[in-house]
């Protein structure tokens, strides 16, 4: 037996003796999410983490997508291959620069991206995602609302929700906004038939040039409902890897240098290590956590 397999056929062992279920986002190397239980959006993922009856969680992805996991099943154990691997989005606020902010925005609700730490989902209202932004913002009664801490996520919810007033707090995904829009216009040059699906952390004008804008899982659901055979995907590149296994007849085209450093982080080796020694543990204090829970279950109660 190679390496690889000596360390598959530990994995499945693990797995049923552990009783654990193997959570893994879009953009997870590919060998990675060949072997998720399932794989998914931020939201679908929270939803996973909601409704599973494994005992433990292995969480390939970011840090703060374990956390929500956490938040969402505080009696299940939530392990990370690699629990160092962050986004750098998430730690653009704190909950103190979000005290500061809130303070001239007195009355203002707080909409927080899931992108975000436990400790700042203590100090806002509601979460959401990419995936129901504008629903959560519908959902609330007031006409002004603070949004943290991804800018353009916030620029395209204001765009989809031109009733209220959406305050901006100045983070972005380096990811995302990596992206030129020269890159986009060569792809459309190079496949004029193709269709444009891009995610909304991307810049206004990335979004200008996109025929849909969507969550991770909403660009699968995307490539499976628009008639075009050819489709330009505008996000990080670890999205191809699923949107390819699952629509071989399509043709996909993808930003090659958008890639998230982070979510590289996990590995094969370091997935079965952390089952093997149940290790990379994910924990929130409990007074955290019963308010962060509070600001996430709004948000999954919303649909
Ligand atoms: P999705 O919820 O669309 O999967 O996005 C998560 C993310 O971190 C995008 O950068
Ligand atoms: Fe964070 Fe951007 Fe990476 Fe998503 S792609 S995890 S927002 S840094």
């Amino acid at each position: 037996m190679n390496e690889n397999a000596e360390l598959l056929a530990e994995l499945e062992t693990l797995c049923r003796e552990r009783q654990a279920v193997i959570l893994v986002h879009h953009y997870q190397p590919p060998e990675i999410q060949d072997l998720a239980d399932f794989l998914g959006d931020s939201l679908g993922l929270s939803r996973q983490a909601a409704a599973t009856d494994a005992e433990v969680i292995v969480f390939c992805g970011v840090h703060f997508m374990a956390e929500t996991a956490k938040l969402l099943s505080p009696d299940k154990t939530v392990l990370m291959p690699e629990p160092r691997a962050g986004c750098p989005m998430a730690d653009m606020v704190t909950p103190e620069r979000l005290r500061e902010f809130q303070a001239q925005y007195p009355d203002a609700p707080v909409v927080a991206y899931v992108n975000t730490t436990a400790a700042v989902k203590a100090e806002s209202d509601i979460c959401c995602t990419s995936a129901n932004a504008p629903a959560v913002v519908r959902s609330l009664p007031e006409d002004q609302v603070i949004f943290v801490p991804d800018q353009y996520l916030a620029d395209w919810v204001a765009k989809q929700v031109p009733v209220k007033e959406i305050v901006r707090y100045p983070g972005f995904c380096p990811t995302h906004i990596a992206i030129k829009p020269e890159e986009i216009i060569q792809l459309k040059q190079e496949h004029p038939r193709a269709a444009v699906v891009a995610h909304p952390e991307c810049p206004p004008d990335l979004l200008a040039l996109a025929d849909a804008v969507r969550s991770t899982s909403g660009m699968v659901k995307f490539a499976g409902e628009t008639e075009a055979d050819e489709i330009i995907v505008v996000t990080e590149v670890g999205m191809l890897h699923q949107l390819k296994e699952k629509y071989p007849a399509k043709t996909f085209y993808g930003i090659g240098t958008a890639v998230c450093r982070n979510m590289k982080m996990t590995t094969l080796p370091k997935l079965v290590a952390c089952l093997r020694e149940m290790t990379g543990e994910i924990t929130v204090p409990e007074e955290m956590a019963v308010r962060a829970r509070r600001a996430v279950q709004r948000m999954v109660e919303i649909g």
